[in-house]
């Protein structure tokens, strides 16, 4: 199955991301995930990155094109992948969808999650990430057992760079006005699933196997 998780910041990509793998065991390709990995690292691509990252701004769609289709060209890839936060702008999707049918592959399903702005600030700026393992949790919504630890590994909790309110609400305009064209995109491609991801976590999971089947 190839998948792509369409939504603005703060819907819950990741957090669904996790439940996906789980289920229909396809890899998970996170170009944000990709860029962050590099800048922990110091190499030149991370160095690229960060200075449009840390404005809220997208990385330029020629530097992430050659990202993700190289991810996508690895031995894991061959039965199916979900790609979260790539495509983000209609040129993204163009290219993509050339890579893919040079492949012989299509786009199965577009799962676009939908929450509303106040939420979606409010997921971000609660948002805390495991430095070890990378699991999400919130301060409020799902907070780990102890302040501060990761449940999973034992990890420090931090809070992303862009998680910001400031470079939080310029993501959400950027989203809006670069990303947002894609959803008529995939709508005339025919292969969009409209997810309500304001619910909780276990619904919103519901409203997404509903749409690709057990
Ligand atoms: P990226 O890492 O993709 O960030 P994003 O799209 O801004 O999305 P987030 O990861 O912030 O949100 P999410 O939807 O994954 O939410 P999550 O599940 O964590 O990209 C970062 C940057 O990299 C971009 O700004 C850009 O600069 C660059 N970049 C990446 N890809 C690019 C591309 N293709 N082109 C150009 N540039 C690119 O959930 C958020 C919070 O909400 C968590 O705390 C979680 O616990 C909580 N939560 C989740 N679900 C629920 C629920 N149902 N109820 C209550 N709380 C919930
Ligand atoms: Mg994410
Ligand atoms: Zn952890």
């Amino acid at each position: 199955m190839n998948l792509i998780l369409l939504g603005p910041p703060g819907a819950g990509k990741g957090t669904q991301a996790v439940k996906i793998v789980e289920k229909y065991a396809v890899p998970h390709i996170s170009t944000g995930d990709i860029f962050r990995k590099n800048i922990k690292e110091g190499t030149e691509l991370g160095k690229k990155a960060q200075e449009y990252m840390n404005k809220g701004q997208l990385v330029p769609d020629d530097l992430v094109i050659e990202i993700a289709t190289s991810r996508l060209l690895e031995e894991d890839c061959k039965a199916g992948f979900l790609l979260d936060g790539f495509p983000r702008t209609v040129y993204q999707a163009e290219k993509l969808d050339e890579f893919l049918s040079a492949n012989g592959k299509k786009i199965d399903c577009v799962l676009d999650i939908a929450v509303d702005k106040d939420e979606l600030k409010e997921r971000l700026i609660g948002r805390r990430v495991c430095k070890s393992c990378g699991a999400g949790y919130h301060v409020k919504n799902m907070p780990p057992a102890k302040e501060g630890i990761c449940d999973v590994c034992g990890g420090e909790l931090y809070q992303r760079a862009d998680d910001t309110e400031e470079t939080v609400v310029n993501r959400i305009s950027v989203y809006e006005a670069e990303t947002m064209p894609l959803v008529d995109y995939y709508e005339k491609a025919g292969n969009i699933a409209h997810i309500d991801g304001a619910k909780d976590l276990d619904t919103v999971f519901a409203g997404i196997v509903s749409a690709l089947g057990e």
